[in-house]
């Protein structure tokens, strides 16, 4: 065969291939079999040093031109490719498309939704404070005495002597308070921080839920009534509550809410520590000295407030045994709670 069959031979093999591509990956084996670093045209134009003078010229041209088609005729093969990972020409469309993945609220802010929404229809409104807080709105105001083990480096983290992470949402009430006259009635809803070490049952960053309903005559009944009604509707009618005497610096009275173990109904499990019961909030009595520090006559106003643990009653409510699984972000685990 001399050197312009050559060319005749490879131009009827390589037309004859490119009617055969069907997919992507056979226009992509065309390319590398015949235009390729290594493929047959830079084959033949290694050997023009060999070709006979008298027809170089014309094997120069031919094989030029053999080029020009090839890559011309595999170029408009490709553009017909669809630009996603369609795989092949003629594609069926009848085929279910795929899947988009779509996020969804996590589960710390589906429950917070739910907690607004109950105290709205209670008539509570939302108001919102300073994740770095001061000394004064974090303990000071709120009736911490200067030597309270609260404000020990243990719990708090500082930013500096006087500015520090707060530890829990009650600074929003102080806050309200010097803003708003009463009568007021609201929920404060929050990221918080304690120097903790992080385990299966409390981590250093969580969220709670403040309320505060400060008015002439408000009784530590209503403040039942209210906590009770919540818990109901929160975890479902059949739930029953207690309210165990407690301490805080801004209550007086104070109390902690237990709510009958949700996982075994009362019968005593592991998480319940086999008591029946789980404590999910703080709550009492507005203390006169807070009333003070903002200014609102505590001979003419009472007021209750309380704190809920965002966290712990999500987990309460879906038997999530682990705090941490709420802040590692692994898919499997968000997915079970997908609601769109
Ligand atoms: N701030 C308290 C805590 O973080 C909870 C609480 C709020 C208690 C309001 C009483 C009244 O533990």
């Amino acid at each position: 065969m001399n050197y312009l069959e050559l060319i005749q031979k490879t131009a009827e093999n390589a037309r004859n291939d490119l009617g055969e591509i069907r997919t992507p990956q056979s226009a992509e084996d065309f390319r590398i079999k015949y235009l390729g670093r290594k493929g047959k045209i830079s084959d033949l134009f290694e050997k023009i040093s060999a070709v006979p003078k008298e027809i170089k010229s014309q094997f120069g041209r031919e094989l030029n031109s053999l080029k020009k088609e090839l890559e011309a005729r595999y170029e408009d093969i490709i553009e017909k490719f669809p630009k996603s990972k369609s795989t092949v020409l003629g594609e069926d469309l009848t085929l279910p498309g795929l899947k988009p993945n779509i996020g969804s609220k996590h589960i710390v802010t589906q429950t917070l939704n739910e907690i607004k929404e109950i105290f709205k229809n209670f008539g509570f409104i939302t108001a919102e404070g300073p994740e770095v807080e001061s000394d004064y709105y974090n303990f000071s105001a709120l009736n911490f005495p200067e030597d309270h083990p609260a404000r020990d480096m243990q719990d708090t983290f500082f930013v500096s002597k006087d500015l520090l992470l707060r530890t829990h949402t009650s600074p929003v009430q102080i806050r309200y308070m010097e803003k708003h006259p009463p009568p007021i009635r609201i929920i404060a809803p929050g990221r918080v921080f304690r120097n903790e070490a992080v385990s299966a049952r409390s981590h250093c960053i969580f969220h709670q839920v403040e309320g505060l309903y400060v008015d002439r005559k408000v009784t530590f009944a209503e403040l039942k009534g209210t906590l009770f009604n919540f818990a109901k509707l929160f975890y479902g009618s059949d739930v029953s509550i207690r309210f165990r005497p407690s301490f805080f610096p801004f209550t007086e009275p104070s109390a902690e809410m237990d709510v009958s173990c949700v996982l075994c109904r009362g019968k005593g499990c592991r998480v319940c520590k086999y008591s029946g019961w789980l404590e999910i909030l703080g709550c009492g009595m507005v203390d006169p000295n807070v009333f003070k520090s903002v200014d609102y006559d505590p001979e003419e106003f009472t007021g209750y407030a309380f704190g809920i643990g965002i966290e712990r009653i999500a987990m309460l409510k879906y038997g999530i045994d682990d705090i941490r699984i709420l802040f590692d972000n692994d898919i499997r685990f968000l997915k079970q709670f997908t609601r769109i």
